[in-house]
């Protein structure tokens, strides 16, 4: 019998503080401003991806997500492969007595355990699963910020997936897309008590996928000219000033702030987009009552695209943070009909960021 090659890994979710949305490139996903992100723990929210290939295997590259078939003969994926294939085709004309593994049909198994497409970055993790295993499948020596060449292409919030920590994807301003990549800020333990409570109102797949969702607000948004000039250069400065000086306050003002301004050019679309539901609206009025409690920023709200929250605070304040939500949620109005799938765990505590 063939042998099977294979290679599994987890890759994290991440969740930006300031905000991707828009391209300027959709074919190579070059976006139209720089974001920053901080990457969670795999200890809740991960993607678990498998690759093989072997000489036995018969047809086309396949992808099982979730237990289900998935298409990927779309551009991003198949760009994906792509260029992992060259990079192995190049190792092969190296060393002649590598295996031919580049000319073998890939076989990709990925499961997440978490809502896909419901705003919670399945795209982030499962792109950058995908190309990390196929990489490490292939034996390619590539860096990570490398791969996150390739992982942008899949999907533009997959880059940063590739590291832990606080992570910057810069725009660049090549046309050829080789300087739009991901690095990192910070790592996960300059800022050790930094911690992410995921409260999770819909599992159900968001209506507008968020490359469509940011091609009609790049189209139709005035306000979005006024975010990428003006809101994200100042918000990345004042972020990274933030991460640097480890300043919980200045991190929290920025995140909410740039999640009011991504959700607002939403608005501002035409038609408009809501990703945000009454459920969402209660819980930023929770972290704004946990905040007033305190009397000092100490829980950060931010959404992606979608109804679910991340609440960003500080390990310090999780009786504060976590114990009023918790209190305050099941009696906050909109929460009433989420009580029940907040009672059976839908609500999910990040232990740390990775
Ligand atoms: P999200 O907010 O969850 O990132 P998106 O609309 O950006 O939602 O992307 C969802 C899409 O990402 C899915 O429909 C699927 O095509 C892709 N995706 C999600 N998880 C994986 C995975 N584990 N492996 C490969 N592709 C994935
Ligand atoms: C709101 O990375 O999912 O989560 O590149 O089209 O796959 P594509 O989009 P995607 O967009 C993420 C948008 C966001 C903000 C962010 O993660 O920066
Ligand atoms: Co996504």
């Amino acid at each position: 019998m063939a042998d099977i090659y294979r290679a599994s890994t987890t890759a994290p979710v991440n969740i930006a503080v300031v905000k991707y949305w828009g391209k300027r490139d959709a074919k190579l996903n070059l976006p139209t401003n720089s974001s920053l992100s901080v990457t969670l723990s795999q200890a809740d929210l991960r993607t678990l991806t498998t690759a093989t290939c072997s000489s036995s295997y018969t047809g086309e590259d396949s992808l099982t997500l979730n237990g289900a078939p998935s298409d990927i003969s779309g551009a991003r994926t198949q760009a994906c492969l792509r260029e992992l294939r060259a990079l192995r085709v190049a190792l092969e004309k190296k060393d002649s007595s590598l295996p031919k593994l580049s000319s073998m049909p890939l076989r990709i198994v990925s499961e997440n355990n978490f809502p896909t497409a419901a705003g919670l970055a399945s795209s982030a993790a499962g792109f950058a699963a995908l190309v990390r295993a196929i990489a490490d499948l292939y034996e390619l020596p590539n860096s990570p910020t490398e791969l996150s060449l390739i992982a942008r292409q899949g999907s533009g919030s997959a880059c940063r997936s590739l590291f832990g920590g606080y992570v910057a994807w810069q725009m660049g301003s090549q046309a050829d897309g080789l300087d739009s990549k991901a690095v990192e800020v910070a790592p996960a333990s300059h800022w050790p008590e930094m911690r992410a409570l995921v409260l999770v109102a819909s599992a159900a797949k968001k209506g507008v996928s968020s490359t469509s969702g940011m091609q009609q607000t790049v189209a139709t948004s005035d306000l979005f000219k006024e975010r990428i000039a003006h809101v994200v250069p100042k918000h990345m400065k004042l972020m990274e000033e933030a991460i640097a000086a480890r300043d919980f306050a200045k991190f929290a003002e920025v995140t909410m702030k740039d999640s009011n301004s991504f959700h607002s050019t939403c608005a501002d679309t035409y038609p408009p987009i809501y990703y945000m539901n009454d459920v969402s609206r209660a819980a930023v009025r929770a972290v704004e009552a946990i905040n007033a409690a305190a009397g000092k920023t100490i829980a950060a709200y931010t959404f992606d695209a979608g109804p679910n929250c991340v609440v960003y605070y500080l390990e310090q304040d999780t009786a504060a943070v976590v114990g009023t939500f918790y209190s305050l949620l099941p009696s906050t109005e909109g929460w009433k009909d989420q009580a029940k799938s907040y009672a059976s765990g839908a609500v999910q505590l990040e232990e740390a960021v990775a």
